[in-house]
């Protein structure tokens, strides 16, 4: 244990339904954090868990039939299943019900009860279930909980009561004289407005029902949910069963919250362990919430997202990277299937995923697959490698503030810098001239070392591309990554030989529109699905056989090899080129969709096989004449149909 501790925590979940991808998210974002501290050398504990107890859950569970254990034993593990399936990271997984839980409860209240913290009383006041919290009638909004805006409950029982009144001049000192420790600041202002108002005791057990652990010297009572739940955070370190664990570990780094339950970390529970006398953790961060379609999630509005359907269909990286690159930590953030898409398809399929195509193929193509270290650096070269250097400081100091979202558009702008740095250096032009290969293996190894660093530094958001990303350079991939790694150019070993095939790792989205798929034979469910090649012009997939055609319908179609006279970009599109072709009798434009797969200079010189009397389009304001052909494979990979040796114009047939 001799690295430094780090020890992060997730709010602990109410199990009384399942998890949608707000909750998703919190727990994202602690993945991510822990798994960059891991990254950066640091002994991490990574702690989420359940908050099974609770007036809540006990009415849940009776409507059921069930006894809350058994209701909640259900849902506790589809919340391990869905961790497991979007790759979280925890070292521990607590859950209140258990026995080493219960007796680190029983042990604090017993504490401060003997100590005088704790006494007696009667509570008579608002309760909202929902949110297990006590409410005074001045701080409802028209009535009901100012948090969930359901209606309240008037309780009236005997309760013991924490003394908090008495702390409340010496947490406004501590917070004055520890500014980071409620963030964002917007929050700290607010909780200090709060206590300002002047802190009330607070009621600490209930009668009523019994799900939930005993006050250890009235058994009439269990202790209130939100006493008990604070409380897993100093369990999971080990305060009473491993004080050497907890002395390591404690206290906590950061607990990372929703922005609603800021006050019972910031307020209750800080006071909780001054009353114990044990050290107060480092932050708690309050996170925006993640609203769908510009309103809150609520099953009553029906607009609940499964982020285990969403995993199913696109894949965990996929939706953790939409949720990190998307949301602004602290602020609210909002879920669409349109941005989720879009984001997959320009930064994942696109940016990355292409950079890594191109460079696994290219290395293929020209060098048999294996990286040489090349010769001197140009200019170009140098302002690749300056600009990976600079990438891993300012991700460096980004992480420490924890502004994921500026780290992942820094990590971006790198990897387009190297998508750049293809077509400005020019490797297939390079690869016709003999005299240039020392050139072209210093621009292959710049990309994959790129790359190589690229992997490194997206690990800790997208962990299962990572090694993918490695194990297509031929590098190891089933090694504990080190951000040290990243931070020195030329680490790729000369000789390394990459995959034989590169695989596109983010197949594309393609969105299906509702008309389209009304005109199919058999409407299919889901509306976005992978696309092989993102032709314009698309044929259909290779495992539907189209219907039967007659020899007379074939020969209609004119099918010719053309040359490629000149290729370039259609502005403004992401896969469309423009080719002028010599057909032996006639030069034709004709618009491709296969910019992911081609670079123009790649095309130029090349025959291809075309179809001449496809009726003309007009395609981004270019009249296209005719058609490309091209087979698609089912991971995306698009290959242009050749004719190497025939004379532009012969007859395909
Ligand atoms: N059990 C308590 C926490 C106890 S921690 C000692 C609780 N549970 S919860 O299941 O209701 O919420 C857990 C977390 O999920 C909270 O931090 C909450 O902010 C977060 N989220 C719930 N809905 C959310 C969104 N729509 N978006 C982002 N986070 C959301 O509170």
């Amino acid at each position: 244990m001799s690295k430094r501790p780090f020890y992060i925590t997730t709010p602990i979940y109410y199990p009384s339904d399942n998890l949608h991808i707000g909750h998703a998210y919190c727990t994202t974002l602690a993945d991510s954090i822990a798994r960059y501290k891991r990254l950066a050398g640091y002994d991490v504990l990574f702690v989420t868990g359940s908050d099974e107890h609770g007036q809540k859950i006990q009415r849940k569970a009776a409507e059921k039939g069930m006894t809350p254990l058994a209701y909640v034993d259900g849902i506790v593990a589809n919340f391990q299943k869905l961790w497991r399936q979007l790759g979280v990271s925890n070292d521990d997984f607590i859950r209140t019900s258990e026995a080493r839980h219960h007796e680190v409860v029983q042990h604090i209240f017993q504490q401060i009860y003997e100590q005088g913290d704790i006494y007696k009383s009667e509570y008579a006041g608002l309760y909202c279930t929902p949110c297990e919290t006590f409410w005074l009638e001045r701080q409802l909004v028209d009535g009901k909980c100012p948090d969930c805006g359901r209606p309240v409950e008037t309780v009236k029982e005997e309760s013991y009561f924490f003394r908090m009144s008495k702390y409340e001049a010496r947490w406004l000192q501590y917070i004055e004289e520890h500014p980071d420790f409620i963030q964002p600041a917007s929050r700290r202002n607010e909780m200090i407005n709060f206590v300002k108002q002047g802190l009330e005791d607070l009621c600490v057990s209930r009668t009523t029902f019994d799900w939930g652990i005993k006050v250890p010297f009235d058994q009439k009572h269990v202790v209130y949910v939100w006493f008990d739940a604070l409380v897993n955070y100093l369990t999971a370190a080990g305060y009473l069963d491993n004080k050497e664990k907890f002395n390591h570990y404690w206290p906590a780094d950061i607990h990372l919250v929703g922005k609603e339950i800021v006050r019972f970390h910031s307020i209750i529970w800080p006071i909780m362990l001054m009353a114990m006398g044990i050290e107060i953790p480092k932050m708690v961060y309050g996170h925006g919430w993640l609203i769908v379609e510009g309103d809150k999630m609520s099953k009553s509005k029906g607009n609940v997202i499964d982020p285990t359907l969403l995993i199913e269909e696109f894949g965990a990286d996929a939706i953790r990277y939409f949720l990190l690159k998307e949301i602004a930590l602290g602020a609210d953030g909002n879920f669409s299937r349109d941005a989720l898409i879009t984001r997959i398809n320009a930064d994942l399929a696109n940016d990355l995923g292409n950079l890594l195509h191109r460079t696994v193929s290219m290395i293929n193509r020209f060098n048999g697959g294996v990286i040489k270290k090349g010769g001197p650096s140009e200019p170009v070269d140098l302002e690749l490698s300056a600009l990976a250097g600079k990438t891993v400081a300012a991700y460096e100091a980004g992480m420490e503030k924890l502004e994921i979202n500026a780290v992942l558009k820094d990590v971006w702008a790198l990897i387009s810098r190297a998508n750049k740095y293809i077509d400005e250096t020019g490797p297939w032009a390079l690869a016709k001239d003999p005299a240039k290969k020392e050139r072209l293996d210093t621009v292959l190894y710049h990309l994959a070392e790129t790359l190589r660093i690229v992997a490194i530094l997206v690990s800790p958001f997208i962990p299962h591309t990572a090694p993918k990303v490695l194990a297509q350079l031929g590098l190891a991939a089933d090694q504990p990554l080190a951000l040290n790694e990243a931070k020195i150019w030329g680490v790729l070993p000369e000789g390394t030989t990459v995959v034989s095939k590169a695989e596109a790792i983010f197949p594309r989205i393609e969105v299906v529109t509702e008309a389209a798929e009304a005109a199919k034979p058999e409407k299919k469910e889901k509306t976005a699905k992978a696309e092989a090649a993102a032709p314009v012009e698309k044929a259909a997939p290779a495992e539907e056989e189209a219907p039967a055609v007659s020899i007379d319908e074939f020969a209609r179609m004119d099918l010719r090899v053309a040359k490629v006279l000149a290729a370039e970009k259609v502005e403004k599109t992401e896969k469309l080129l423009k080719l002028t072709v010599d057909l032996g009798t006639e030069q034709r434009t004709i618009v491709s969709g296969i910019a992911l797969h081609y670079a123009p200079e790649e095309l130029v010189g090349r025959n291809v096989v075309m179809i001449v009397n496809l009726k003309p389009a007009k395609i981004r304001g270019i009249e296209s004449r005719g058609m490309v052909l091209a087979a698609s494979s089912p991971d995306g990979k698009l290959t242009l149909v050749a004719a190497p040796d025939m004379a532009p114009g012969s007859r395909v047939k």
